[in-house]
């Protein structure tokens, strides 16, 4: 595999940054994931506008510009040849020796780019099953509207997940919503066939998945309510999801060990997902 490292393309093996690299040290980045089907990016004109946006908010600077960071991207994908699957960029502040505020003067940001292959199948198997997720307290920091490479409580969040056999965690906020997955956005289909998601205004990462979604909802004519979620009222939901990118909408069977549903992938879910390459970009 072949890796973009600051103007280089490097075996995988050979690809490295400086110890002093502040994203190392500091976790002083940003990232964004962006899914690779039929060998092209998906939606990435908007993932392009939150990267930049995430980077405006922490005060770095655009590696390169738009056009020069959209050839790298396809590059790296020829050079791996993936057909299908994901590209994974990260911006950092750069390397300087260790100090909190920013380097003076400042230094050029680091860009890390790498793309992997995904088995089609598996994904397509594991949407067909549904995931289970538990549900945990909130405990990130309150500007998670900002994709930023530190998600030392969503490594813990999904570790126990997966140790509790379940694939994704839920946060809950303080008053007993739920905000995110610690990797995906929650969604959930009321009984009357209500789909619901929180707004992207406070507690969660504006997904890029879940904005093409409300094109797709507000083309299918379906209905959609903007509003926080309880677990409890996920428990006596007809479905519920969680979307992100290569996960597209991935259903969601069980919440802390209790079936939602039938306990098996509802049609509504199936619907979206099958629909929603029709309208990414
Ligand atoms: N995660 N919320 C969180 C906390 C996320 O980390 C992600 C994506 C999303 C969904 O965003 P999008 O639809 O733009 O992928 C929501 C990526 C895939 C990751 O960390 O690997």
């Amino acid at each position: 595999r072949i890796a973009y490292v600051n103007g280089r393309y490097l075996d995988l093996r050979e690809a490295s940054v400086n110890i002093e690299d502040r994203g190392y040290q500091f976790s002083d980045g940003i990232y964004e994931v962006c899914e690779i089907r039929d060998g092209a990016l998906v939606d990435w004109p908007r993932h392009r506008a939150r990267l930049k946006r995430s980077l405006g908010e922490v005060r770095i600077a655009m590696p390169m510009g738009e056009a020069a960071l959209t050839a790298v991207l396809h590059e790296v994908m020829r050079r791996n040849r993936v057909h299908y699957g994901l590209i994974y960029l990260q911006v950092t502040r750069g390397v300087a020796h260790r100090e909190h505020s920013f380097p003076s003067p400042s230094v050029k940001p680091s860009l890390v780019v790498t793309a992997k292959n995904l088995s089609f199948a598996k994904n397509e198997a594991q949407a067909a099953h549904g995931i289970a997720v538990i549900t945990l307290p909130e405990n990130r920091w309150p500007r998670v509207d900002i994709k930023s490479v530190a998600l030392l409580p969503n490594v813990l969040a999904k570790q126990q997940a997966k140790e509790q056999g379940a694939y994704e965690a839920w946060f809950v906020d303080r008053d007993g919503f739920v905000t995110e997955g610690s990797s995906s956005n929650a969604w959930i289909v009321t009984k009357s066939g209500t789909i619901v998601t929180r707004s992207a205004d406070s507690g969660i990462l504006p997904g890029i998945t879940r904005a093409v979604l409300q094109e797709v909802l507000a083309a299918l004519q379906m209905r959609f309510e903007e509003r926080p979620f309880t677990p409890q009222e996920a428990e006596e939901a007809a479905e519920a999801f969680v979307t992100a990118a290569t996960q597209i909408v991935m259903p969601v069977v069980k919440i802390d060990g209790k079936p939602i549903g039938n306990g098996v992938p509802g049609p509504i879910a199936a619907k979206l997902r099958s629909h929603f390459h029709g309208f990414s970009t």
